[in-house]
């Protein structure tokens, strides 16, 4: 009897250092530090690992092909984990499903640059409460996500976020952003313009610095608003000593702050092409005139026409007459 019990004691306590044990185990193609709590996984294997350690509060998955994040990717089986810290960056992401993240409610920074976002769901990022950072740098492909990735961005979730990553993204335009947001990165993206709108945007959310250095800026009077902005807001651009032309190529690498006033005057420019129009519509009055003098003439310039005709005609008539009789020889002898 007593054997019986301590029998199945020792397999209970067996069983439970078992599951410690396992609950512990590193992933594999993983390194595992549990005095820094983090857990860093390389390219041996595909897709996100199934199960970390509890411990794990940062956690990075490089360089492997994961291409979906499913719905509840890193949900252990319904339990939560204490990451702070998710890397994803450089997986060939493609697709972000809805509650991808959900499990992981004490994530502050998601890293998921260098990915190559497709589809991106709009609950992509739910449960996603204390996100303060997010990094999408170089993530969006091309004619891809980027309208599926503003909606998603604008979950309630994450109206924790102040900082948005988003270098290197070939945007052309200024995306919509929290209001809530500190800082917003847009270097190295192909923006040649900020519209009106955007300004007035950009004018409201006062309290996000905005980052727009090696952007194709396009200096002519387009940029009107946001070069009024840039001088009455430079604290919301703190790197707008470096932004340039890149057009016309009269401006090409002029730094913006250089510019001045009228460079960027539409009144300016408009005056001058009017001014160009108007000219061209002088000139060719003118000339509409001319030919209408000419027209209402005809009869009097025929005439006249005529005249020089018939005078020529004596003229060279009596040149002629001069000339035989010149060249005649017996004229000359009689002269002798
Ligand atoms: C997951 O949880 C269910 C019940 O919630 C349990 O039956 C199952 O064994 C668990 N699986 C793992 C792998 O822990
Ligand atoms: C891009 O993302 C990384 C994080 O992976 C960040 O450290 C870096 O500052 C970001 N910005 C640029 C412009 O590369
Ligand atoms: C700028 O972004 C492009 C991709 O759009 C990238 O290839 C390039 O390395 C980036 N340049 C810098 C200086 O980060
Ligand atoms: C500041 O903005 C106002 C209108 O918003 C504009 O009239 C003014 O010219 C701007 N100041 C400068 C220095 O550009």
């Amino acid at each position: 009897m007593w054997t019986r019990v301590w029998r199945s004691c020792v397999a209970l306590l067996a069983g439970l250092t078992c599951v410690r044990a396992e609950e512990d185990a590193c992933p594999p193609a993983c390194a595992c530090e549990r005095g820094s709590g983090t857990v860093s996984c390389g390219a041996a294997v595909a897709g996100v690992p199934a199960r970390v350690p509890p411990w794990t509060s940062t956690l990075i998955v490089r360089g492997r092909e994961v291409t979906t994040l499913r719905r509840g990717a890193f949900r252990d089986n319904g339990t939560e984990l204490d990451v702070a810290t998710l890397s994803l960056s450089s997986n060939m992401i493609r697709v972000i499903e809805a509650d991808a993240f959900s499990g992981l409610p004490r994530v502050h920074v998601l890293d998921l640059s260098r990915n190559r976002l497709e589809v991106v769901s709009d609950g992509a990022f739910n449960g996603l409460l204390e996100l303060r950072t997010l990094c999408l740098n170089q993530s969006i492909a091309p004619g891809g996500a980027a309208a599926q990735l503003w909606a998603a961005l604008a979950s309630p979730s994450l109206w924790n976020l102040h900082r948005l990553e988003l270098a290197g993204n070939g945007l052309r335009s200024i995306p919509p952003a929290q209001s809530g947001l500190h800082q917003l990165v847009l270097v190295n993206n192909s923006i040649e313009t900020v519209s009106g709108d955007d300004v007035t945007r950009l004018d409201q959310q006062r309290r996000t610095r905005v980052y727009l250095s090696q952007n194709p800026f396009r200096c002519t009077c387009d940029l009107e608003a946001f070069y009024h902005w840039l001088k009455n807001s430079s604290l919301q651009c703190p790197d707008a000593a470096l932004l340039r032309c890149s057009q016309p190529d009269a401006r090409k690498g002029l730094a913006l702050e250089k510019l001045r006033g009228e460079d960027v005057d539409c009144v300016n420019e408009k005056l001058e092409a009017v001014s160009y129009v108007f000219l061209g519509m002088v000139l060719a009055l003118i000339g509409l005139v001319f030919l209408m003098v000419l027209y209402l003439n005809r009869g009097g310039i025929k005439r006249w026409v005529n005249n020089i005709r018939e005078a020529c005609r004596d003229h060279m008539e009596v040149y002629h007459y001069r000339y035989e009789q010149d060249s005649d020889p017996r004229l000359a002898n009689v002269a002798v």
